[in-house]
């Protein structure tokens, strides 16, 4: 039996050392430690042997085993090497050859307005809200003190949908939105951004899409101080720590009192430009006390709570901020005109 292990030994080195390929390897790895292979077979006829011939012919058996083994795994690896350093060959790359530029986007100019004035806000408190962009006269108009005969309306024409539903004119209908939403509860406080429609001729001030940002605040004895020390300090923010605001009376049918608030011009600090047509201001939002019949109509008692609302433009902001003297610029998707911006 010891002979018959060692000639199979010779036998399978000898095979083993003319193999030329992976798959000679796997038929000669089967045909020698294969379950139907000589070596299995030899195993099985220990059974035969003598109490003190088994545990030696064992030995000689397992390292027979050990020698074909140990050769098929080194023939192994040195088909995997070959293998890996012929692929290398294969796929050498050239890496002085120039790369391709992946295109790197930007904010759009009028975004980053809107998202500096969140900012502003965020850091006082305000949650940010958004709303549909299509709405029931109800939420655009009559919640806000407008109603159907309303003269005010005429100023917002928009798209309709049906009578009572149309694209919204402001963002003003947020606020009964909110209040609708919050049951009573104060403290009210956010900002609104988002688009709105009317119908209007385009032109480089005129657009029937634009954006606008509504705020409101509700709680317990707020007072137009407040209104005032709160868009001050959005405007220093925004404009520069050196800036001053100047309201001046006006009228909005959702609050009462209400004014137009105008910022010094950044450009020459107040004396007079071309910017603010030398008047030393310039005009960027309307705001007032929300009007008692809004609160109610909301839900909120006008005795025990007021608030204050604002509404603003950011393109108007926007143009201001970066001297674009055309709200057109913002629509059309022009690289040349949005390349200027990406920076920011
Ligand atoms: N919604 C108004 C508009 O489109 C802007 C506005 C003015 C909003 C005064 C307000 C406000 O919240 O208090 O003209």
């Amino acid at each position: 039996m010891r002979e018959r292990l060692e000639s199979l030994k010779q036998e399978a080195l000898r095979e083993l050392a003319g193999v030329s390929s992976q798959q000679e390897l796997s038929e000669l790895r089967i045909k020698y430690l294969g379950k139907k292979g000589p070596l299995t077979e030899i195993l099985r006829g220990m059974g035969a042997l003598s109490a003190e011939e088994r545990p030696v012919i064992g030995q000689v058996a397992n390292d027979v085993r050990a020698a074909i083994e140990a050769v098929i795994e080194e023939k192994q690896a040195a088909f995997t090497k070959a293998e890996t350093e012929q692929r290398l060959q294969a796929e050498t790359i050239d890496v002085t050859l120039p790369g391709r530029p992946l295109p790197v986007g930007a904010v759009h100019p009028l975004n980053k307005v809107i998202q500096e004035i969140e900012d502003v806000f965020i850091g006082m408190g305000f949650t940010v809200e958004e709303g549909p962009e299509v709405e029931t006269d109800y939420y655009n108009f009559e919640a806000l003190n407008l109603p159907k005969d309303h003269p005010a309306r005429d100023m917002q024409d928009s798209f309709y949908i049906t009578d009572e539903i149309l694209m919204r004119t402001q963002t003003s209908p947020m606020q009964p939105r909110m209040m609708e939403r919050l049951k009573g509860a104060v403290p009210v406080k956010f900002i609104s951004p988002g688009k709105v429609y009317r119908r209007d001729d385009d032109d480089a001030t005129h657009s029937h899409q634009f954006t606008q940002i509504e705020g409101l605040v509700i709680d317990k004895g707020i007072r137009m101080s407040d209104l005032k020390g709160t868009l001050l300090q959005f405007v220093r923010e925004l404009f520069g720590q050196r800036t001053q605001i100047r309201l001046r009376p006006s009228f909005f049918p959702f609050t009462e009192p209400s004014v137009e608030v105008d910022v010094s011009c950044f450009m020459c600090g107040g004396s007079g430009c071309r910017l603010c047509k030398h008047t030393g201001w310039i005009e960027i939002l309307g705001a007032g006390m929300v009007h008692p019949r809004v609160l109610e109509m909301s839900g909120y008692d006008p005795v025990q709570v007021s608030g204050f609302a604002f509404g603003m433009g950011p393109e108007r902001i926007a143009m201001l901020k970066y001297g674009i003297d055309d709200i057109r610029n913002f629509y059309n998707n022009d690289l040349r005109f949005l390349r200027q911006f990406a920076h920011l």
